[in-house]
């Protein structure tokens, strides 16, 4: 379907034995059980093992990001950073969600330092989002989130938000290109 939004999904994590692939995984599984976007992954392992000469390319086909990050003392993760600062123009008029994860705060602390980020790479965010507390307790021997539910819902209301927001803000775009409008 042409008019599908396409989510480019950002992992924040380049930890050996990282709960990023956990967490990704059970928010790919998630987006695939809907027909009205489409899905990449933005990996900063990968980027930083490949290189970032793909990365404005990928970041230009999407119109929406869901950030997965964990929280890292209080912040989120060097690595998430050096990928947001990897592009600049190629982030903006776009719209981000948070599914975020860690010990008590479940990485909101994380998700709050990267709305300011977001704002002067000119991304819109959402209210709605995911935080999974002590994530470690989350997911079963099959990497199955247990008790799902509320997780669920709360991926649903993030959902609709971020792609109401990326219908408009495409529609916006193709009206007006947005880097006239940066400075
Ligand atoms: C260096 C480091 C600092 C951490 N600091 C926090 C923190 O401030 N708040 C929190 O809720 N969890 C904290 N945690 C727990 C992580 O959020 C949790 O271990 C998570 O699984 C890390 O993500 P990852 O496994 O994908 O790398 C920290 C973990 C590490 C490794």
């Amino acid at each position: 379907m042409q008019d599908r939004i396409h989510v480019a999904v950002v992992y924040g994590s380049v930890r050996d034995g990282r709960l990023c692939d956990r967490v990704g995984g059970w928010v790919l599984a998630q987006l695939d059980a809907r027909s009205d976007v489409s899905v990449s992954v933005l990996d900063p392992r990968e980027q930083r093992a490949n290189g970032y000469a793909a990365l404005k390319g990928q970041l230009e086909r999407a119109d929406a990001f869901i950030v997965v990050t964990p929280e890292y003392n209080h912040g989120y993760p060097a690595a998430l950073k050096e990928l947001l600062d990897a592009a600049y123009t190629e982030w903006h008029g776009k719209v981000a969600g948070f599914v975020s994860y860690g010990a008590h705060s479940g990485g909101i602390r994380a998700v709050e330092q990267l709305r300011q980020v977001f704002a002067e790479l000119h991304v819109a965010t959402v209210r709605g989002g995911v935080a999974l507390v002590d994530v470690w307790d989350r997911f079963d021997a099959h990497g199955a989130l247990t008790e799902p539910e509320a997780a669920q819902r709360a991926f649903g209301t993030m959902l609709t938000q971020l792609t109401w927001w990326a219908r408009a803000l495409r529609a916006g775009r193709r009206i007006a290109p947005y880097a006239e409008l940066a400075s």
